[in-house]
């Protein structure tokens, strides 16, 4: 597919739909609905492609839950919505993006993600539910640092672009 990707903030309803992937994968889930977190979904014309959040730390973020549907992996999707979540982190003010893996760490490597020690991330980020609990104490810790331009997917093929213009829920 080259049509053009657009990006959405999630609805409430379609909580449930992103839960039930992400416990597909074995992904922390149980506080999507909680206070702080912020999701987005990706679609292309044929639809969906997957999902991405944020929680804001101030100038920090924690990226969480970016899935692909299955059938729709290995074409770039994934790159794709990291980094439509990365453009919305920085129309957030954010700075830098913290994340935990437990067996994506070779993805986020490849597009410009790099290993980071839990004890590196700002306290409000460890205090968060995933660093805190709900991701094993083996999951890798990754960063990237958003003052440099977002690797851009779209750039690579204008045709895929992602709008960056929608605004993120509140
Ligand atoms: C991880 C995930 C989002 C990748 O999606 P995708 O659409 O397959 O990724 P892309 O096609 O954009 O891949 C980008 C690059 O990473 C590579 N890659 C993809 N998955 C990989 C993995 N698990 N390990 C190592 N490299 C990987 C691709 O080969 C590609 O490299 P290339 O550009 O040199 O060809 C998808 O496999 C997924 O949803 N997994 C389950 C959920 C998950 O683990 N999410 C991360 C939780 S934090």
């Amino acid at each position: 597919m080259t049509g053009p990707r657009t990006v959405t903030p999630l609805a409430k309803p379609e909580l449930p739909a992103l839960a039930a992937l992400l416990a597909m994968e074995g992904l922390p889930n149980q506080d999507i609905a909680d206070a702080g977190r912020r999701f987005w979904r990706v679609d292309d014309p044929d639809g969906l492609l997957g999902y991405g959040g944020l929680e804001v730390y101030e100038r920090d973020g924690l990226l969480r839950s970016v899935v692909v549907l299955p059938e729709r992996r290995r074409r770039g999707n994934g790159h794709a919505v990291v980094d439509a979540i990365s453009r919305e982190a920085v129309a957030l003010g954010l700075e830098r993006l913290w994340l935990l893996t437990i067996g994506a760490a070779g993805f986020f490597e490849r597009i410009g993600f790099g290993r980071a020690e839990r004890s590196e991330a700002p306290p409000d980020v460890r205090a968060s539910a995933q660093f805190a609990g709900l991701c094993p104490g083996s999951a890798v810790c990754l960063r990237r640092d958003l003052a440099s331009p977002v690797v851009e997917t779209a750039a690579r093929d204008a045709a895929t672009a992602i709008p960056s213009e929608i605004a993120p829920v509140r």
